[in-house]
């Protein structure tokens, strides 16, 4: 019989609290049920609260993608300009995402896993005549936070729209959208947020829906135009498709969670975690991928030496220790791994998690004094 306790432990989706799967678990409901209705504005309400904003929040069924083709679809009309500035795999998809709509491509490329410059940003922005730009907040193929924030005060007198992609961050780290000048910022349900794939978390901010009201053209897009969510958005008893009920009533208990824990002490404890599991990495005597100091808090990618197949350690740490880690996204591939230690993980999956790694790196024999990395992490959540 198959062991159900497995830890999954890969850069979402994430562990699901049995609150969430609980609230999943419940009967359909109608999607004009006052229970129904009353949740889904309750879980836009605490999703305006998770992004800090006090825009307009669109929650659909859908993954992080649609939030990012949702940006370019309704901000964006053809023969317009977009920067995409770029670090890593998930911010040169953009590009694919805004030559699809018709848009035409500019790029502010910079090294994987290096970290992008605000001032060299808006230096760019102001040499052309772009529409919007789009920057990760964390991109997920190498680990790396990008300084969003001060990217949000270099450019705030740019006419240009400030999209950024949250999806490895928003829950895990902090996300200011309206102090930090961001327009429109997306994120998927199951990362940081705790909740099963299937929903797409985005907010615009005055200025973006400015954008989608002065528009000359509509958009191409049926289900993805937003002026026809919006009524929804405002009132969820309307109707333009139906809603997912289940899986929104999942988000909003994974967002009364969230509320809960408080988003301060949320972010403090995904930034312990981030610091426990650096120090286990350094234990193992391994390298991190990003850039010194940009480590993200949602997850760690430490890099693979030479002579050591990250597919065995990880198969071993699979079959032995029942922990599941990804490998290397693209390029990375079998040149690091991914460690996801986000929204519901706790420090006793963090503990296992860098012992099955150091129990497999010594089997193979790379590791010859097994407990060192897990005693380095514990030093870490000792003092915490
Ligand atoms: C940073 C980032 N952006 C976008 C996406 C795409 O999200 P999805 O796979 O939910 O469509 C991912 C997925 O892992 C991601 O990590």
């Amino acid at each position: 019989m198959k062991n159900e306790r497995e830890l999954l432990m890969i850069p979402g989706p994430t562990i699901v609290s049995p609150r969430v799967l609980r609230a999943l678990a419940k009967p359909v409901l109608s999607h004009v049920s006052g229970e129904f209705v009353d949740g889904y504005a309750e879980a836009l309400a605490l999703q305006k609260k998770l992004f800090g904003t006090e825009g307009t929040p669109f929650l659909l069924a859908g993954s992080g993608t649609l939030g990012m083709e949702a940006a370019i679809a309704n901000l964006m009309e053809r023969g317009e300009k977009v920067l995409c500035v770029e670090n890593g795999y998930f911010g040169e998809k953009w590009e694919e995402i805004v030559e699809t709509h018709g848009g035409v491509v500019d790029r502010l490329r910079y090294d994987w896993g290096e970290v992008v410059d605000p001032k060299e940003i808006k230096e760019k922005l102001e040499s052309d005549n772009y529409k919007l730009f789009t920057v990760e907040h964390v991109d997920t193929s190498t680990g790396i936070a990008n300084p969003v924030k001060e990217i949000g005060k270099a450019t705030k007198d740019n006419d240009a729209l400030y999209v950024v992609d949250s999806v490895c961050g928003a829950g895990g780290m902090p996300l200011k959208m309206d102090k930090w000048n961001i327009d429109y910022a997306l994120t998927g349900s199951q990362k940081a947020l705790g909740a099963p794939p299937g929903i797409s978390n985005f907010c615009l901010n005055d200025k973006a829906w400015a954008a989608v009201e002065a528009r000359k053209t509509v958009p191409s897009d049926y289900y993805v135009n937003l002026k026809r969510w919006k009524p929804i958005m405002d009132s969820p008893r309307g109707y333009f498709a139906t809603p997912a009920t289940g899986l929104v009533m999942g988000m909003l208990e994974a967002l009364r969670i969230i509320d809960e824990e408080g988003l301060e002490a949320r972010w403090k404890r995904h930034e312990l975690y981030a610091d426990a599991f650096q120090a286990g990495i350094k234990g193992l005597g391994f390298e991190s991928y990003p850039a010194e100091g940009y480590n993200a808090h949602t997850l760690s990618v430490p890099k693979i030496p030479e002579g050591v197949d990250d597919a065995e350690m990880r198969g071993i740490m699979y079959k032995k220790y029942r922990v599941i880690i990804a490998g290397g996204l693209g390029r990375l591939g079998g040149k690091t791994v991914r460690v996801g230690h986000m929204g519901n993980d706790t420090k006793n999956d963090l503990v296992s998690t860098i012992a099955a790694m150091e129990g497999a790196l010594a089997e193979m024999g790379h590791v010859d004094d097994p407990g060192k990395a897990v005693g380095e992490m514990m030093k870490v959540f000792i003092k915490s």
